[in-house]
């Protein structure tokens, strides 16, 4: 026992050490740390020390929770979604951002939606709270980013202001008509990959996936049941945890994220949620 808490206090610290390393660094002249959430991340219910952002909880209305008739494999979806035009982010962004990682993957993260980065490169968290998130992955679960799949609730980076894709800081949260259009998308993503277990990435793509109101502090800290049936009798976990960009904008979160991870890592070697 005292072996095993003496184990846990070294995982932990290195783990605070390596993300540290990443915290420590300064934001690149001009950079923007992408999502749109960041900037309205609760308290978390221990630490109780995240700056509580100005801007208001977007309204996200739950979207609805469509039935498909037929699974669309990744290739068509992936090819639908750089051709559509449901919502006016379609013809604003400069790349639809899809999806990355393994179409087999055991887990999924979900973000909010591509930010200035991930629009120029087509692919979700490549700024600076991605490389947090790489960083994440291989610390506490041992993995790599193409071991896992990571998507986004829209595939298009919602822009205040569409006319001028080049410009830093044109971040905000989608609308509830954006994140309902783009939707389906995500469904179908889930449906073909067939995780076990999907990880939200900060309060909307909790809110949404979970269909409620409550933000990520109040939902991290306990797996639910996905609502959406992915495989008929196999119930899929859903692990809610902060966005990595919060853990930039402040640190007291790393723990919190880290027990998160943890619940996580038992469960895809157990299958057991502790
Ligand atoms: N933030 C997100 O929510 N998604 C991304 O792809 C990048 C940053």
């Amino acid at each position: 026992m005292k072996w095993q808490l003496a184990e846990t206090a070294k995982d932990l610290a290195a783990y605070i050490r390596s993300l540290d390393e990443d915290l420590a660094e300064p934001p690149p002249a001009g950079a923007v740390v992408t999502a749109p959430a960041l900037s309205r991340a609760g308290k978390t219910a221990k630490a109780a020390a995240v700056t509580p952002a100005p801007a208001a909880e977007p309204a996200t209305s739950p979207a609805p929770l469509m039935p498909s008739k037929k699974t669309a494999s990744m290739d068509e979806l992936a090819e639908q979604v750089k051709a559509c035009r449901r919502c006016g982010l379609g013809s604003a962004r400069l790349n639809a951002v899809f999806g990355v990682g393994s179409r087999k993957a055991k887990v999924v993260f979900v973000g909010e939606g591509p930010g200035f980065q991930e629009d120029h490169k087509g692919e979700p968290f490549v700024g600076r709270s991605g490389q947090l998130l790489d960083k994440i992955l291989e610390t506490v679960l041992g993995l790599k980013r193409s071991d896992v799949y990571i998507a986004n609730i829209v595939k298009c980076h919602p822009m205040k202001n569409p006319s001028d894709p080049e410009s830093h800081g044109n971040d905000r949260p989608p609308t509830p008509d954006e994140i309902a259009a783009c939707r389906p998308y995500l469904d179908e993503q889930l449906r073909a990959i067939k995780p076990d277990c999907i990880v939200t990435l900060g309060s909307v793509p909790t809110k949404v996936l979970l269909n409620t109101d409550k933000g990520i502090s109040l939902m991290r800290g306990r797996a639910y049941d996905y609502p959406v049936e992915i495989v008929p009798g196999r119930p899929v976990k859903l692990i809610p945890t902060y966005h990595p960009a919060a853990l930039l904008r402040n640190p007291n979160l790393k723990r919190d994220t880290w027990e998160d991870m943890k619940m996580l890592k038992v469960f895809l070697e157990t299958g057991k949620i502790s």
